[in-house]
């Protein structure tokens, strides 16, 4: 009976404790204590503007851009460089499709301040009204668009795509990964699937590239 006392008394004697240490938690400090709490040291915020310099379309660049800008919007709105279209922002359409030192990137999905010293090529680089790349003259005879608004896109990979099965670089359909890469029209399928079109012109698409593959393969 005894012990049976003491485990309650002491029991009762822990939650009083604990009541008295929350209520004297739960005291506002008077000014005077506050300032003598030791002071939490200043972090310093991040940067939010940095310089970048790459060379687009041959011409060295340097902007001065919120840390936070992709490289899509850097060419777009810092450069007026609008053939590069911007469609889901997200890295699901291929629209903003580049090409950085030769391979080609979504710019949506990358950083401008990432990029320096690099050699990017927009679809302005490619060629001109008046002299059009060979891949551009393919996408005209072809068809290779409706609306137009993926075609930048398309052709700035479809220009990488080659380069990639020249190099011997495997896709996921590559039989043999240690084979040169076939140059047929499933490879190029997959090789383009991350270029949407929502005009379905993705058979004139593959005509255009497989003509520009046969004369430069
Ligand atoms: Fe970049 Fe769609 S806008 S992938
Ligand atoms: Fe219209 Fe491709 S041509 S989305």
């Amino acid at each position: 009976m005894n012990d049976l006392c003491d485990v309650n008394l002491s029991r009762r004697n822990v939650l009083i404790a604990g009541a008295l240490s929350a209520t004297a938690t739960a005291v506002p400090l008077t000014a005077d204590a506050q300032q003598q709490q030791p002071q939490q040291p200043a972090t310093t915020p991040p940067p939010t503007k940095a310089r970048v310099s790459f060379q687009v379309n041959g011409k060295q660049q340097t902007l001065e851009v919120d840390t936070r800008t992709t490289l899509l919007d850097a060419l777009r709105e810092h450069l007026h460089l609008t053939g590069t279209k911007k469609g889901c922002d997200h890295g699901q359409c291929g629209a903003c499709t580049v090409i950085v030192d030769g391979r080609r990137i979504n710019s949506c999905l990358s950083l401008a301040v990432m990029h320096e010293g690099n050699k990017i090529t927009t679809i302005e680089g490619l060629g001109t009204p008046d002299q059009l790349h060979a891949m551009q003259a393919a996408f005209v005879k072809h068809d290779g668009y409706q609306c137009g608004y993926c075609t930048p896109g398309q052709i700035c990979s479809a220009v990488a795509v080659l380069d990639e099965i020249r190099q011997g670089i495997p896709s996921h359909v590559s039989a043999d990964l240690n084979a040169k890469p076939l140059l047929n029209e499933s490879e190029l399928r997959e090789r383009m699937s991350g270029n949407i079109c929502r005009c379905g012109a993705y058979s004139n698409i593959i005509d255009a590239i497989t003509e520009v593959a046969g004369r430069t393969a």
